[in-house]
């Protein structure tokens, strides 16, 4: 939409700025477009970064912190100190020999990608203990109990995806400490839908091949496993949705317009509505891609164009 009139510095101007009154016919931005401006941008991070930094932070995070010893992959446009895209957060984070991140829970959703651990790490949901393997995605929907403990001798480390910014978007955000305070009490073991191995959700052989998991436990993201051979791309059209991807094996190429990076094991890409952007695999891979699309298909939304 044209604006084509501005405001002056004249008193009916200034009497409606006292009344907290904008005029539409003078507005200081437009309110409405032809087809998606994201101001999100398309940007990179990368695990080796990330894992040196949380390694220095030994002796910085307390304690009783220890749940926070992450870095969140803020977008880099103005003004943003938190959102990867404009309704999820991904962030890097660790637990070191001996940490236990106490538990809690949260109205926004999350989950993890395991890129480094053994059993002995691991994630206690809801009261089933959860090792973490690398090359799983671990889930934590909406208000379940959640802690951390490392009983090993190395640091495990993973990326965390949670839809923050959109349940602080609508205002909805509600936090719960555990009312008896530190860890959970372990009452199950053993397999649980919370915990999705790649290698098993794909299946055997190593051609092309995008699955979704764990579809709609969590309403506001939709998971999905995209494997492709040496040599292979994958097209992606422009969409409402957002996506941030994460490198599980391999190494893989994400080229839209003005961005063109080679991800490995554990880089993450964050790639914002209504860019039209390919997947190529230099050699064979497997990303995980998390996006909002159930956000914009419960909304009526939803829109792609090539
Ligand atoms: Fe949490």
């Amino acid at each position: 939409m044209l604006l084509t009139m501005k405001q002056d510095d004249s008193p009916y101007y200034a009497n409606l700025r006292d009344l907290h009154m904008s005029p539409g016919w003078a507005r200081p931005e437009p309110s409405m477009w032809a087809s998606p401006q994201p101001k999100f941008k398309p940007a990179v991070w990368r695990f080796a970064d990330a894992r040196k930094a949380l390694d220095a932070s030994h002796n910085m995070v307390p304690a009783e912190q220890t749940e926070r010893r992450n870095l969140i992959l803020v977008n880099p446009i103005e003004g943003n100190t938190y959102a990867t895209t404009r309704h999820l957060v991904a962030a890097y984070q660790c637990v070191m020999p001996g940490d236990r991140a106490r538990t809690h829970r949260h109205s926004a959703a999350a989950l993890r990608l395991v890129l480094h651990g053994r059993e002995g790490v691991y994630t206690i949901v809801n009261g089933a203990r959860i090792d973490m393997l690398p090359g799983e995605v671990l889930l934590t929907p909406a208000w379940c109990w959640h802690g951390h403990v490392n009983d090993t001798s190395e640091t495990g480390y993973w990326i965390d995806f949670l839809d923050i910014p959109f349940v602080q978007l609508s205002e909805a955000m509600f936090f719960e400490p555990y009312p008896q305070g530190g860890l959970e009490a372990i009452t199950a073991t053993g397999d649980t839908p919370m915990r999705i191995p790649a290698r098993a959700a794909l299946g055997e052989g190593g051609d092309a091949k995008t699955v979704e998991i764990a579809a709609g436990v969590m309403p506001t993201i939709a998971l999905k496993l995209i494997r492709q051979p040496k040599g292979g791309s994958a097209a992606m059209p422009k969409t409402t949705a957002n996506a941030i991807y994460a490198v599980v094996s391999g190494k893989a190429r994400f080229v839209t317009e003005n961005f063109d990076a080679t991800a490995g094991v554990g880089d993450v890409v964050a790639m914002p509505c209504w860019h039209a952007h390919t997947i190529e695999a230099p050699q064979d891979t497997v990303v995980l891609k998390v996006t909002d699309e159930p956000i914009f298909e419960k909304l009526g939304l939803a829109k792609s164009a090539n």
